[in-house]
C-alpha cells in the first residue's frame, strides 16, 4: 500500500489554530449552539459532566478523566444521523478532520482503541498466512486479550528493543520474515505504538522502518497504535502530519489524555478504509447515532489536545519523577510524557510500602501494572502536592 506522503510541515504542536484548516468551519455550520439559558441550566445542575474534580486525584490512567462540560454541551448540538450507513454530518466532519490533521485520505470512527487496532490489523492483511511484527511490549497483543492473532489469524512476532527503549530498523530486519518458503510465516504488517510505555520513538527510527517496509515485494504494512500519540506531539517530538507521512494506518484514542468519553479512530488511504468500515461491521462496531461520539471527540481534541491542556500533566510528571529520584527512588523507565514508572524493588520497597500506604493520602493508583502513575489534565496542584507528601513519606 502507498504511503499517505504529504509534504506539508504545518506545524501542529498545541497550541494550535484548530480553524486554520477549514474544516472546524465545517464542522461549526453543522454545529447547532445551545441557548445561554440552556446552558446556566446545565451548569447550575451539578452534572457529573462537571465533576472534574473526581479525576483530579487518579492516577490510575489517562482514560479515567471526567468528560467536560463543553463535551456535553456538543453532544446537545449535535447531528444524529446514522454512522453505520455514513449517514452522520457530526462523524463525517471528524473523520475528515482527523485524517487531514495526520494527512491521510479517509479515516473512520471505531468504538474503542481495542476495534481501533484489530480493524486496522484485519483490514491490512489479506491473503494468509501472515504475521505481524510488533514491540513485544505493544498493548495490541499484550493487553487486548489476544485479539489479534484470534480475529486475523495472524501469529505476532514479539521482538525485543535491542536499545531497551524503542525498536530500531536493525531490530526490524533481524526478525521479519520477508522469504516466502512454504515453512514460514511473512511479515505483512509491522505494527509499531508511539508512545509505548509513555516514551517516545524518535521520527528518524519511524522513518527507517517505513522506507525500509515499503521498499519490500510486498510492501509491508505500517501501523501505528497512536491512542497515545497527542502526548508525543505535545511534548514537541513531531507533528501529527510528520508521523502520519510515514504509516499506512494510525489508531488515535479520543479517551486517553484528550478525555473524551468513548471513541477512536483509524486512519488510512480511501481503498484502506472502505476495508476498514467491512472489519468494523464484522466486529459489531457499526453504531448508529455516532454523532454522540464525535462530538465530544470533536472538543476532546479541540480544546484538550489543541487547546493547550495536556502540557501541565506532562510537567507534573516530570516534577513527580524528578522529586522521586531526588529522595532516592528509582525509576524503571525514562519519563519523556505523561506516564511515570517506579523500580519499587529497586527503591528498596515493596507492594505493600507503596499502595496502601498511597490510599491515606487520598491518592488513586492502579496496580495492575506496579509503579505505574499516569497524569492527565485534571490532576490537581492538590493531589501533586499529596504526592510530594507520599514519596517522603515511602521513601524516608
Ligand atoms: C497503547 C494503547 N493502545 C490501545 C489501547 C486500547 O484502548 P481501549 O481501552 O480504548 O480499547 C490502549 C488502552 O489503554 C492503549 O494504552
Amino acid at each position: 500500500m502507498a504511503m499517505q506522503i504529504n509534504d506539508s510541515k504545518e506545524q501542529q504542536h498545541p497550541p494550535h489554530p484548530g480553524a486554520s484548516n477549514g474544516l472546524e468551519a465545517k464542522t461549526s455550520q453543522h454545529q447547532v449552539k445551545i441557548p445561554d439559558a440552556l446552558r446556566e441550566t446545565l451548569v447550575s445542575s451539578d452534572l457529573a459532566w462537571s465533576h472534574a474534580n473526581e479525576a483530579s486525584n487518579d492516577f490510575r490512567s489517562d482514560t479515567y478523566t471526567k468528560p467536560s462540560m463543553p463535551m456535553l454541551e456538543a453532544i446537545i448540538a449535535t447531528s444524529l444521523g446514522d454512522g453505520d450507513t455514513d449517514e452522520d454530518v457530526a462523524t463525517r466532519s471528524l473523520e475528515e478532520y482527523i485524517a487531514d490533521l495526520v494527512g491521510h485520505e479517509a479515516s473512520l470512527l471505531v468504538a474503542s482503541g481495542t476495534m481501533g487496532n484489530q480493524v486496522a490489523h484485519q483490514a491490512a492483511l489479506k491473503t494468509p498466512p501472515y504475521s505481524i511484527l510488533a514491540d513485544a511490549r505493544g498493548h495490541f497483543h499484550t493487553f487486548e486479550c489476544g485479539g489479534a492473532s484470534y480475529l486475523t489469524g495472524a501469529s505476532v512476532r514479539q521482538v525485543f528493543p535491542s536499545n531497551g527503549h524503542h525498536l530500531t530498523l536493525e531490530d526490524v530486519k533481524r526478525e521479519a520474515t520477508l522469504r516466502e518458503s512454504i515453512y514460514e510465516i511473512p511479515t505483512r504488517v509491522i505494527s509499531l505504538e508511539n508512545t509505548l510505555n509513555g516514551t517516545i520513538m524518535p521520527l528518524s527510527d519511524v522513518r527507517a522502518i517505513s522506507e525500509w517496509a515499503h521498499a519490500q515485494d510486498p510492501p509491508i504494512h505500517l501501523h501505528l497504535d497512536g491512542a497515545r500519540v497527542w502526548e508525543a506531539v505535545v511534548a514537541g517530538a513531531f507533528t501529527l502530519r510528520e508521523i502520519g507521512a510515514y504509516f499506512d494506518s494510525i489508531q488515535l484514542c479520543f479517551t486517553k489524555g484528550v478525555g473524551a468519553p468513548l471513541g477512536s479512530i483509524v486512519t488510512g488511504s480511501s481503498t484502506y478504509i472502505k476495508r476498514a468500515r467491512w472489519s468494523r461491521k464484522f466486529l459489531g462496531g457499526g453504531m448508529r447515532a455516532t454523532g454522540l461520539i464525535a462530538a465530544s471527540a470533536r472538543v476532546a481534541v479541540d480544546d484538550v489536545f489543541f487547546g493547550g491542556k495536556m502540557k501541565a500533566a506532562q510537567e507534573k510528571a516530570k516534577y513527580a519523577s524528578d522529586l522521586w529520584q531526588q529522595l532516592g527512588g528509582k525509576l524503571a523507565v525514562p519519563t519523556e510524557t505523561n506516564i511515570v514508572w517506579f523500580d519499587l524493588e529497586a527503591s528498596g520497597l515493596t507492594y505493600e510500602d507503596f499502595y496502601p500506604l498511597a490510599k491515606r493520602f487520598d491518592l488513586k493508583f492502579r496496580d495492575l501494572q506496579l509503579g505505574r502513575l499516569v497524569f492527565h489534565y485534571q490532576i490537581s496542584q492538590g493531589a501533586l502536592d499529596r504526592l510530594g507528601d507520599f514519596f517522603r513519606a515511602v521513601l524516608h
